[in-house]
């Protein structure tokens, strides 16, 4: 792990894709999918930054670093305690990491009366934005400030979904809630994509997965965009032995099903950027 490093070897001329993993649901694979991506995009020479807005700090952990043990966190930069560029570490895989620590539990009581209160990490990110080609933010689950904070920094949000039985009927809800953020704080989000997370089920029973996969393009097309793409997302536990081991399934299991799954997926988002 090293600190700001991230500071060289850039042109600096541009800025940053902002891109928010979201879903009010708990456990859909927001985190998981966030720093999977981020290992390809760095494994495609892209220098990429992943900011853990979440209390639960699993993107920390999952990248291998002790919150116990980091010097300041994006609690302290959203309270004007520290400078985001004073907390942002290099870690093992060469992913950047702006981490979370369990301060951030307090945020919502803190937040409340603050003006502003939305655009605290817009504000911050646009600092940095430069060093970087991406920026992915890993969104805590719920409908909180942090969540907000989280989709109105980012240009573009991906949905991560379970494909159990309930996935349709959050959509409606997450439908709610952009509908919400447009029309109560003028934000307009671009779903560029939805990923599907596949149950540990075996290769001759898809079906389910498949029926849900049809209803959500029905769903997404309708109401929320018409192209956007739905990846499925093979269930594997070398995501579990990755994610122990604090490493992204790039560098951990590269060549696995679902290691060429979300690869695939960090291609697409090159693409969409071209
Ligand atoms: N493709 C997969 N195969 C097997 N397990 C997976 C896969 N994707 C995610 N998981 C596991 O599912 C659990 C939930 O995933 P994850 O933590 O990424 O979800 P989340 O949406 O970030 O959760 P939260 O809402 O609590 O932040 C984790 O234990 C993770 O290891
Ligand atoms: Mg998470």
């Amino acid at each position: 792990m090293d600190k700001n490093k991230f500071m060289r070897n850039r042109d600096d001329s541009e800025s940053a894709k902002v891109i928010a993993f979201v879903h009010h649901k708990g456990g859909t694979g927001k985190t998981t999918s966030c720093l999977n991506i981020a290992g390809w995009l760095v494994k495609m020479k892209k220098k990429t930054l992943v900011v853990d807005l979440d209390p639960q700090g699993n993107a920390t952990a999952g990248l291998g670093v002790d919150r116990n043990t980091v010097d300041g966190s994006i609690y302290d930069v959203l309270f004007g305690q520290k400078d985001i560029e004073e907390t942002i570490l290099e870690t093992d895989s060469c992913i950047h990491l702006a981490p979370s620590s369990l301060d951030l539990l307090a945020t919502e009581t803190h937040m409340a009366g603050k003006v502003n209160n939305t655009t605290i990490i817009r504000e911050k990110l646009g600092k940095i934005e430069k060093y970087f080609d991406y920026i992915l933010i890993d969104v805590p689950p719920g409908s909180t400030l942090l969540m907000i904070n989280g989709i109105i920094a980012s240009e573009n949000i991906i949905i991560p979904l379970d494909s159990g039985i309930f996935a349709y009927e959050t959509m409606e809800t997450l439908k709610t809630l952009l509908i919400d953020l447009d029309e109560e704080i003028g934000v307009q989000t671009n779903v560029m994509m939805a990923l599907l997370k596949g149950y540990p089920i075996s290769i001759f029973d898809r079906g389910p997965t498949r029926e849900i996969k049809k209803l959500l393009k029905k769903f997404l097309t309708a109401n929320v965009t018409s192209d956007v793409r739905i990846f499925t997302i093979p269930f594997s536990r070398k995501v579990y032995k990755a994610q122990m081991k604090g490493k992204p399934i790039s560098h951990y299991a590269p060549h696995s099903g679902v290691g060429r799954a979300y690869r695939k997926i960090a291609k697409e988002i090159l693409t969409i950027d071209d």
